[in-house]
């Protein structure tokens, strides 16, 4: 199986800046031959270029909307190229805006070849903000609701279809901090979530088997795997830190049972922020856990 990473440097949709440096930092933590001593065909494309981070304040609710809109219309099109020529792409963010401009690419390609499409959200936050409700107007706070249509038609619009996906093909999983309005829309809008709450109480292997129940193999399984997903203790290297999520052996596992589907098709790393990091430690975990993703295991499997 072949791969491609797609740097896409820019913090234009965060809160904190220093996002933009996610790249480099899992290149220096070994993603490229982590993956190619699995037996992975890997091509790093280097970095796609985009507008600085001019740093302004909201309009209309909407911070660097303009700047969000070019960055996700580079990196839609450079996830489409990689599906269509067969590969797996692996989008290297990066805020997590950018899941806008991957996963309607991997829509997009789901259309083109007729297949069905499941999305992963690995985050601690529901990202489903609207310029109505959000209470910063940062867009890494929005990509899911925009992705579902709800958001100005800069964004909804790319990749030719809106929506590009529905709320039913999402599963969240980890999620601990949602905004007081985003709540009520969450919940309008019947998203598939595993909370903390859930996980604390069912654990991880039952959450996984719910979120991962009714694939086949006509489905294209999509991760969008946020770094602020893992417990802060492991992973302090990202800007907007909530204590109390999945511990190592729960992110293990959770990788591990996605893999074991063997329906991965594109994967998204974001909000990795070397910035707050200790030296590049998350940026390690992150890659550990992605060579999980990709079937690593202790022992032979089956
Ligand atoms: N809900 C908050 C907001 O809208 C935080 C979003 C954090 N998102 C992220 N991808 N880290 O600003
Ligand atoms: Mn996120
Ligand atoms: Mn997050
Ligand atoms: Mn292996």
């Amino acid at each position: 199986r072949e791969v491609a990473l797609i740097g896409v440097p820019t913090d234009v949709g965060a809160s904190d800046r220093g996002a933009s440096m996610g790249p480099e930092a899992l290149r220096v933590a070994g993603l490229r031959e982590r993956l190619q001593a699995h037996g992975l065909v890997v091509h790093d494309r280097g970095n796609l270029s985009g507008p600085a981070n001019p740093w302004l304040p909201p309009v209309d609710g909407y911070r660097h909307l303009a700047e969000v809109a070019e960055w996700n219309r580079k990196a839609h099109e450079a996830v489409h190229a990689e599906l269509t020529a067969g590969r797996l792409p692996i989008m290297l963010g990066g805020d997590h805006c950018l899941g806008i401009g991957s996963i309607s690419a991997v829509a997009r390609h789901c259309r083109e070849t007729g297949r069905k499409l499941r999305v992963l959200w690995l985050d601690a936050h529901a990202d489903f903000n609207t310029s109505a409700i959000t209470p910063t107007g940062n867009i890494h706070g929005m990509p899911v609701a925009c992705l579902c249509g709800f958001g100005p038609p800069e964004l909804t619009g790319i990749g030719g279809q809106v929506p590009a996906i529905s709320p039913k093909w999402i599963r969240q999983i980890g999620i601990r901090s949602v905004d007081a309005g985003e709540k009520r829309f969450v919940h309008q809008n019947e998203l598939e979530v595993f909370d903390m709450r859930y996980i604390d109480e069912m654990g991880m292997r039952h959450a996984m088997e719910l979120a991962l129940a009714t694939l086949d193999e006509r489905t294209h399984l999509h991760v969008s795997f946020d770094v602020d997903f893992l417990d802060p203790d492991i992973a302090p290297g990202v800007g907007t830190t909530v204590p109390g999520g999945p511990t190592y052996r729960e992110a293990q596992l959770c990788m591990e049972m996605i893999a074991d589907t063997g329906r991965l098709g594109s994967l998204d790393i974001v909000e990795l922020n070397p910035a707050c990091d200790v030296r590049n430690r998350t940026a390690v975990l992150a890659v550990d856990l992605v060579e999980s993703l990709f079937g690593k295991s202790t022992l032979m499997r089956r």
